[in-house]
């Protein structure tokens, strides 16, 4: 059997070394000991993007961006979508294995209890302008949380470690909802324990003066299945924001306020409400060609099209383009549904996308859904950063209890001035 190592030879001293691969992988810091002189510092990989760098092991998710396959702890995300509801997946993301019944109904119900947040974040929600951007109050208000619980700093007590998973997955629905009914002026409406998670999300959102909120069955299910979607996605740039501000040791609600700053970026979740404005501008399908025309003169990306990973149709995509016929039944079809409709087809024929491997992503319809259910643009990204939170923490966790964990500290190939004497001011040219 061939030898699992990978032979370097060094040209500038003719060395050989002998370095193992293990999954595909060598350490970069078996490049170390490839040296010029003893006092060289040795040799370092480069990769600005950390585009082909494996920066953990893991065993939540795993993504085949070749065939289009993603697994949460091995379940294919379709069978997940079809059969199972987001509780239940970010159980097992969280604990490896899907529960049993009763571990189901104590997980459902502790969820539950921690719906509601301390009367003192209102005043911090209320503080906002009437057009603060929820993803922005989101942020600050999941961060504020870590001084509501101080003995959340206690990351390496496993009960401490679950109970700031209840109350985070619990009281982000809470806080997007009070943060979205504050922009508008609205009353804040408190949670409603006999609903489901999503049904109470609904609750939250839209309740008026009726004594009791009822949720349509097939808006709460469609909203159920994309919080499935979204839960995990292995390490993209926010669950890598929330290892890498995690690893430092600060409690999971600041860490987390970290990886939603990284989920707003329009390359990132905010790509959801950035394709909502691209089909606006767009407007109407003749005006298609002439936009996949500048984008393709690089004036401008195709919002909700490519992926890191994907270099076929994301799965994700494929799912929710499926509920979207559903949802538009109960909510009538959304009109920029032709415009997406007509963009993808001409798009997926396209030699500048075909060469580049761009398909839609994860984006690409569910901001279509929303906006046809009565949710407001603004909270699009908002809606990711609810769901995904059971992935980041599943993340997190498995970073806190790796042994080989360590404070994230890249390195750099310095580029600046050698070293240089101070001048001062007036005899500065
Ligand atoms: N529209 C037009 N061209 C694109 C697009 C796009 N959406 N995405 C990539 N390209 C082109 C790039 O211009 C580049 O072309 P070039 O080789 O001629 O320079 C090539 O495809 C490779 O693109 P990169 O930027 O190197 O790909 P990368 O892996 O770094 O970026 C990303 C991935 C950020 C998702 C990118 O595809 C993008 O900007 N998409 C639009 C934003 C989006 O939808 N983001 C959501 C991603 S899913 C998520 O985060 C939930």
């Amino acid at each position: 059997m061939a030898k699992e190592t990978l032979t370097i030879t060094d040209n500038r001293t003719g060395k050989t070394y002998e370095i193992p691969i293990n999954s595909g992988t060598i350490r970069a810091m078996d490049l170390r000991q490839i040296k010029i002189s003893e006092d060289d510092f040795g040799i370092m990989s480069y990769d600005p993007a950390l585009g082909n760098t494996a920066s953990c092991n893991s065993r939540i998710t795993f993504i085949d961006g070749e065939k289009g396959i993603l697994l949460y702890r091995g379940y294919p995300i379709e069978q997940l979508a079809e059969k199972s509801n987001y509780l239940e997946v970010a159980y097992l993301l969280l604990y490896g294995e899907l529960p049993s019944k009763s571990q189901y109904d104590a997980w459902g119900h502790n969820i539950t209890h921690h719906t509601i947040f301390h009367e003192n974040i209102k005043k911090f929600i209320d503080g906002f302008r009437y057009d603060a951007h929820p993803m922005g109050m989101l942020l600050s208000t999941v961060g504020a949380l870590s001084t509501f619980y101080p003995e959340a700093k206690n990351i390496f007590d496993p009960d401490s470690r679950k109970k700031q998973f209840h109350r985070l997955i619990a009281k982000m629905p809470t806080l997007a909802a009070f943060s979205y009914r504050q922009t508008v002026g609205l009353p804040y409406v408190y949670p409603d324990n006999d609903l489901s998670y999503t049904g109470n999300f609904l609750n939250m959102m839209f309740k008026m003066t009726e004594l009791k909120y009822k949720p349509n069955r097939v808006i709460e299910r469609a909203i159920d299945i994309l919080f499935i979607l979204h839960a995990d996605h292995e390490q993209n740039c926010s669950t890598n924001a929330m290892r890498s501000v995690g690893s430092s040791l600060p409690d999971p609600y600041s860490a987390t306020a970290a990886a939603i700053a990284a989920l707003y970026g329009p390359l990132h979740g905010g790509a959801n409400e950035e394709v909502l404005n691209m089909l606006s501008v767009i407007g109407s399908k003749d005006k298609i060609p002439e936009f996949i025309k500048r984008v393709k003169a690089g004036e401008g990306r195709l919002m909700g099209f490519g992926h890191r990973v994907y270099k076929a149709y994301d799965p994700r995509a494929k799912i929710i383009k499926q509920i979207a016929h559903e949802v538009f039944e109960v909510t009538g079809k959304n009109p920029l549904l032709e415009i997406a409709l007509e963009l993808e087809r001409i798009a997926l024929e396209d030699d500048y996308f075909i060469k580049r491997r761009l398909y839609p992503n994860v984006d690409f319809y569910s901001g279509l859904i929303y906006q046809s259910m009565g949710l407001p643009l603004s909270i699009f990204t908002v809606l990711f950063a609810i769901p995904r939170t059971s992935g980041w923490l599943a993340q997190w966790e498995e970073m806190l209890l790796d042994e080989e964990r360590r404070i994230v500290r890249p390195r750099q190939i310095y580029l600046g001035p050698d070293k240089r004497d101070y001048v001062s001011i007036e005899n500065r040219t």
